[in-house]
């Protein structure tokens, strides 16, 4: 056990139910991918101001013409089809350096985003030790920045200028609030019917090796992925946070939440919070 008079929950989502955070942001998933350009890379750091945004820097390890490319942006479990996702930012590459090329290296990860746009910073509600900074809206270099700034002048009882405008316990305003009521009655709609997702043919002798999603048994519904060695990975694919019906992630092999953005390996165990407990294993027979 760790006592301590004052805590700073910094972990992306405060873990647990702390402050309600996972209620009051939306998780968004970016991807990324390393490539080597066919001509020198833009050395400087870039985002596009134009729809949807492509943000670019250098990539030093593909050396002078390595450069990574992030977007292609979309709440987290909101779809399965993630390939779509990678392939395009490979097709905005090739388009925009008239090139043929394939990513030597590609992932993904989510930031969450507050109604307003601006991160939760300060005091929890209803506590005056427990310190919090997140919704950084991937903004999180300088955001960050910010936030260690607040708290480390609110811990030492200092004013700070930011401190008001990233009150950690704000509702914001009428526009906030409003965004806030619509994005908890979606969440609410994935809660009571899950995200659309079609449930593969035939039971878990029918998956092929990489293919991985919800599977009908005999019993009910449950969450199956074959590896490349012909493993078969099973889970019960409801999230332990707060129980969301979770989506198959195709190109991560990752099971995900549409709820508040957990995210699990095809073991059920944790990758991303806010859930803090390993998904159960299925219950029912192929
Ligand atoms: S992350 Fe909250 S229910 Fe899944």
């Amino acid at each position: 056990m760790i006592t301590a008079y004052q805590a700073v929950l910094a972990t992306l989502l405060p873990i647990g139910i702390t402050g309600a955070y996972f209620a009051r942001t939306r998780p968004n998933q970016s991807h990324g991918i390393a490539v080597r350009l066919p001509v020198e890379a833009p050395t400087g750091m870039a985002i596009s101001v134009d729809s949807p945004t492509h943000s670019t820097r250098p990539w030093p390890g593909g050396g002078p013409n390595g450069l990574i490319v992030v977007g292609s942006d979309h709440e987290v479990g909101s779809t399965n089809e993630t390939e779509a996702a990678y392939q395009s930012l490979v097709d905005w590459v090739n388009s925009t350096w008239n090139a043929a090329i394939e990513p030597e290296y590609r992932w993904s990860a989510h930031d969450y985003s507050t109604p307003d746009l601006l991160p939760y910073v300060g005091r929890s509600p209803g506590s005056r030790s427990i310190f919090v900074a997140t919704g950084m809206h991937k903004w999180g270099l300088s955001n960050g920045t910010v936030a260690a700034g607040i708290i480390n002048d609110l811990i030492a009882g200092r004013d700070h200028p930011a401190a008001n405008l990233y009150d950690a316990t704000r509702f914001g305003d009428t526009r906030a609030v409003a965004k806030l009521i619509t994005d908890n009655l979606k969440v609410g709609k994935n809660f009571t019917l899950g995200h659309a997702q079609r449930i593969l043919r035939g039971g878990l002798d029918h998956l092929e090796a990489g293919q991985g999603g919800l599977l009908k048994t005999g019993n009910g519904t449950i969450g199956g992925y074959r590896d490349q060695d012909a493993n078969l990975h099973t889970i019960k694919p409801i999230c332990t946070h707060l129980g969301c019906p979770l989506t198959w992630n195709t190109a991560d092999t990752t099971w995900d939440c549409s709820c508040h953005g957990s995210r699990f390996d095809p073991d059920g165990e944790i990758l991303d919070g806010p859930a803090t407990t390993p998904l159960e294993a299925p219950t029912t027979d192929a």
